[in-house]
């Protein structure tokens, strides 16, 4: 039985369990022993494929036991729903964010790249995150409108007609945009560092290495060290350069010579566990969100054809701006309606701090949160088939943070959500000014989740000039599982 399959069958569970009930009433499923150890090992290959199983076998609320003898025994619970991500994500004193690449050995370059805004918590993350949130608000991302539209436009201007990566092409584009805008400029080590850290993102997301986070020579954790040195490396390189001349629209240069939150000027060592981490957030998530909405355009001929309809009206024959394309309600449902089918980080992590309750259980100090961005925007309370691309439906609703957590919610909600759906707008007015997109029948589109959720291998699409003739292909591999394509 697919996924999308399997969600339909758990349509009557969920309604019988609203996405409104508060998060003191729910049954709770246990899983403990071998079943923990299985369990585990299914998450850390497929993180989606094992949430929907767990939802439809077990329900919303689900705590795997810890197992004596598994690194860092604790207990894992995975929440599905509006009310859990309110409980957890609106609550940050109690459940802290966790590191958000692999734990390493203390004193390692692993280690220190847990030294950053997305996995501070307390002061340390207060001062970074007010740092850097104003230089990517809304009215900075304003007056950046007219550099992001010329920066896409050279870009698009370089995509070839005929068979294309578009996985690498939509990485590209998000990259230079997002270095020459935010990252100080310097293309030829931000892409250098976008590339290494993207390496160990993935390296440090395999089973092995996380089964098995022992430093011993060949294996894959031993590696996740070594290229974690190498990252660290391009890191020092690129924050020298900036070291004493600060631009506030410059995120590495507000990073590398603002004082730490204790008034001290920063470390090396510390902005070197910034910058990675910081660089990936800020483009891993709009070039997957870009690429995925080009999939699925692709996959719903009439979708873009009604979208290239509203793009061409409102341009009349004027190049992609910000301005010009900000507004557009259909675009904005399409953008909208990608991050909720296929959202860029689809599963979330918190860790208790303290003794606390979720959905009226005990939860012990020290356990973790799994949170489905995944699940929540498939929730069949919120949304109507809820595995169909289905843009029109963003006329008649308006879910709240928690129950559409593209961008998460509460406090720690994503500062970039208007640098990275402004890039993602202007990117696809300017590609559907220009080009037809279809994807190479029968290709394969697997997924790996390493944070963001991207495609496993590169994307192999055909670019033809725009003629309107848009149409659907056979596709193969894990994302027939996830979406409803007819
Ligand atoms: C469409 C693009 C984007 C999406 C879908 C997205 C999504 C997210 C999500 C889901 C989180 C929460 C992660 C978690 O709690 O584990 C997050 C946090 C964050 N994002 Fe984004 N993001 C996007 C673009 C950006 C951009 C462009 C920037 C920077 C310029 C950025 C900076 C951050 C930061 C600093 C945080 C951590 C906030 C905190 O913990 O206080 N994001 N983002």
């Amino acid at each position: 039985m697919t996924v999308t399959d399997r969600i339909a069958k758990t349509d009557i569970l969920a309604r019988a369990s609203s996405s409104s009930t508060p998060a003191q009433e729910t049954d709770v499923a246990t899983i403990s022993g071998l079943k923990t150890i299985i369990c585990l090992f299914r998450f850390l290959c497929d993180p989606l494929a094992c949430a929907q199983a767990l939802f439809e076998q077990h329900g919303r609320l689900v705590v795997i036991e810890p197992v004596a003898g598994l690194p860092r025994p604790r207990a894992t619970i995975i929440a599905v729903g509006a009310a859990y991500n309110r409980a957890v994500l609106g609550n940050p004193q109690v459940w802290n964010t966790v590191h958000h690449v692999q734990r390493g050995p203390k004193g390692s370059a692993l280690d220190r790249m847990g030294g950053n805004v997305i996995s501070m918590n307390g002061a340390p993350h207060d001062h970074y995150r007010k740092l850097v949130a104003r230089p990517i608000g809304s009215a900075s991302v304003a007056d950046m409108g007219d550099d992001i539209a010329a920066l896409i436009a050279e870009e698009v201007a370089r995509w070839p007609l005929g068979q294309v990566d578009l996985w690498q092409l939509a990485q590209h584009l998000v990259r230079s945009v997002a270095i020459a805008l935010l990252l100080g400029g310097d293309q030829e080590r931000g892409a250098r560092l976008a590339t290494l850290f993207g390496d160990m993102l993935l390296l440090s997301h395999s089973p092995q290495a996380r089964l098995c986070p022992f430093n011993v020579p060949g294996s894959s954790y031993a590696r996740v060290l070594r290229q974690a040195e190498a990252v660290e490396r391009c890191a020092h390189e690129l924050a020298e350069r900036k070291r004493g001349s600060t631009d506030k629209r410059d995120l590495l240069s507000l990073i590398v010579n603002s004082p730490s939150e204790t008034g001290a000027a920063a470390a090396a060592d510390d902005i070197a566990g910034h910058l990675p981490v910081f660089f990936a957030s800020t483009y891993e998530t709009c070039q997957t969100v870009l690429l995925w909405s080009l999939v699925l355009l692709a996959q719903h001929p009439d979708v873009a054809r009604n979208l290239v309809d509203e793009i061409s009206a409102a341009l009349a024959g004027e190049a992609p701006t910000l301005a010009r394309v900000t507004h557009l309600p259909f675009l904005d449902a399409v953008v909208k309606e990608s991050m909720r089918v296929l959202p860029a980080v689809p599963y979330q992590v918190r860790v208790a701090t303290q003794q606390t309750g979720l959905g009226g259980h005990d939860v012990a100090a020290g356990s973790h949160a799994i949170l489905s961005p995944f699940l929540t925007n498939r929730d069949p309370q919120v949304y109507d088939e809820p595995t169909r691309f289905r843009p029109g439906r963003w006329s008649h609703i308006t879910p709240t943070p928690f129950e559409y957590l593209a961008f998460s919610g509460g406090p720690r909600m994503c500062p970039g959500s208007w640098f990275g759906t402004a890039v993602v707008k202007v990117a696809l007015a300017t590609i559907l000014s220009r080009l037809r997109v279809s994807i190479v029948p029968h290709t394969r589109i697997d997924y790996h989740v390493a944070i963001t959720m991207k495609p496993r291998t590169s994307l192999a699409a055909t670019l033809h000039p725009r003629d309107g003739a848009w149409a659907a292909v056979p596709l193969k591999g894990q994302i027939r599982d996830i979406v409803t394509w007819s």
